[in-house]
This record gives C-alpha cells, sequence and structure tokens, in this order.
C-alpha cells in the first residue's frame, strides 16, 4: 500500500504537494470513487487511480540515468519552433523526464528518470542540491567582478542568489571560471553574467549534487551507480 499522493507523485503526476491539492479539488478518483481526503493509501498493483478522468499508474521499474547533453538541444518532449530535443538522442522505452533543465545553449550534466517523485524531491529548492557550472567567457574577467557574483549580483532590480565562484584559467583569450549554485531559477547563471555585463560563450554542467559528468561524451548517458542515486537521496 502507498500514500495517495505519493502513486501520484511517482506517476509523473505533480509534486506531492500539488497532487494533495488535485485531491482535495475532487479531480481525482480511486476504483471509480472521487476521493477528497489526504492521507488515503491505495493498492499499486490493483487500485484503478484516475486524475481528471484519465488512468494514470506507476512505471514497472524505475530508471535513473546520467546524460551528457549536447547544446543545441531542447530538454522539452516537443519543439514548438520544431528544434531537436534531448529525446532525439536518448532511446529509451520508458517515459522518461528531466530533473530541471538546460538551456537549449547549455551542454552538460542532466539526470532523468521515470520516477516523479524522486524527480520532484532532487528539483525541490528546500534540498538545495549544488549545481556546478564551468563558465567560459571572452576576455580577463577581473576580481572585483567576480566578488560581485559571489555577494549577489542585481539584475534588473533583484539580487540574485549568492554563488561559488572560482577563477580556473586565462589563455587564448578566454577566462575560464568554476560557478557552484544551490538554486535552479530560470537562465540564473547567464542571468548573473549579463548581470556584470558579461557574454557566456560556453556553458557546461559537470555536476549535480556529487554526481559528476566524469567520462561521458557529449549525447551518451548511463545508469546511475547504486551509490550515486543513494548519495542524492540523501541530498547530497
Ligand atoms: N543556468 C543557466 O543560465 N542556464 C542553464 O542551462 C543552467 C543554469
Amino acid at each position: 500500500m502507498i500514500r495517495l499522493n505519493k502513486f501520484m507523485a511517482g506517476a509523473g503526476v505533480a509534486s506531492r504537494r500539488k497532487c494533495d491539492e488535485l485531491i482535495k479539488d475532487g479531480r481525482v478518483s480511486v476504483n471509480g470513487k472521487t476521493v477528497t481526503e489526504l492521507g488515503v493509501t491505495v493498492n499499486e498493483k490493483k487500485d484503478k487511480v484516475t486524475v481528471e478522468g484519465k488512468a494514470i499508474c506507476l512505471p514497472s521499474s524505475f530508471v535513473y540515468i546520467k546524460f551528457n547533453k549536447p547544446k543545441g538541444y531542447t530538454c522539452t518532449a516537443s519543439d514548438e519552433k520544431g528544434r531537436k530535443t534531448i529525446y532525439d538522442l536518448i532511446d529509451s522505452p520508458e517515459r522518461l523526464f528531466s530533473i530541471g533543465r538546460l538551456d537549449y545553449e547549455t551542454e552538460g550534466l542532466l539526470l532523468l528518470t521515470n520516477d516523479g517523485d524522486f524527480a520532484n524531491r532532487i528539483a525541490h529548492p528546500r534540498n538545495a542540491v549544488e549545481k556546478e557550472y564551468r563558465v567560459s567567457i571572452e576576455g580577463e574577467v577581473k576580481e572585483s567582478e567576480l566578488a560581485v557574483l559571489r555577494k549577489g549580483v542585481v539584475k534588473d532590480g533583484e539580487r540574485m542568489p549568492s554563488a561559488h565562484v572560482k577563477w580556473l584559467s586565462f589563455e587564448n583569450g578566454i577566462t575560464k571560471l568554476s560557478v557552484v549554485i544551490d538554486e535552479g531559477q530560470n537562465r540564473q547563471v547567464r542571468r548573473m553574467f549579463e548581470g556584470i555585463g558579461r557574454d557566456i560563450k560556453l556553458l557546461k554542467r559537470v555536476r549535480i549534487g556529487s554526481v559528476k559528468l566524469g567520462g561521458l561524451k557529449r549525447g551518451e548517458f548511463r545508469d546511475l551507480t547504486e551509490d550515486e542515486l543513494n548519495l542524492l537521496v540523501r541530498g547530497k
């Protein structure tokens, strides 16, 4: 037996909290009967759960993978502009969704799963899972600019979250930096650099929590190891 909101989240409906709202709003039924109480449990093998009339079920087995997203791909299942999506590269019989997203032009580490509940927990801001990026910038970035990013740059009148920023190198006119953030606001790293008037030449995510991109080539994916999965679940 499993709580109804956990069952729904696992099936990819929404976060447990949003699922509770759907239940309270009378949009969920179990074996044909509308359920509006929270805390109800269901038999995941036998009970028939529908959300707004559509039957949902848990995947027969859970899949957790890490993927090296190349730039020039969107993370959506279909793109209204007809651009290539990551699902053109990931051949899986399971319906996978990404845990958070990378912009079309960003490359690097992306986690995917068919376990909606796991995806929601890892992506939840409360868990503050660290994300590490390599950033390449045209020209020599000064220490004073990095200090602004560390404090939290003000962009469009709003202070962005502070970030751990480390200078790595300056070669052939390109500054390479390491940037670590623990939030995942839309275009956060790009907006931070826009805030100091710098354009990003290359943005690549190399780590999420303790899961590293490692030796994965662009477009390659593989299952997370048991250790990687356990550390992520523990918020590391
Ligand atoms: N920050 C960005 O600006 N873009 C990404 O793709 C990820 C983080």
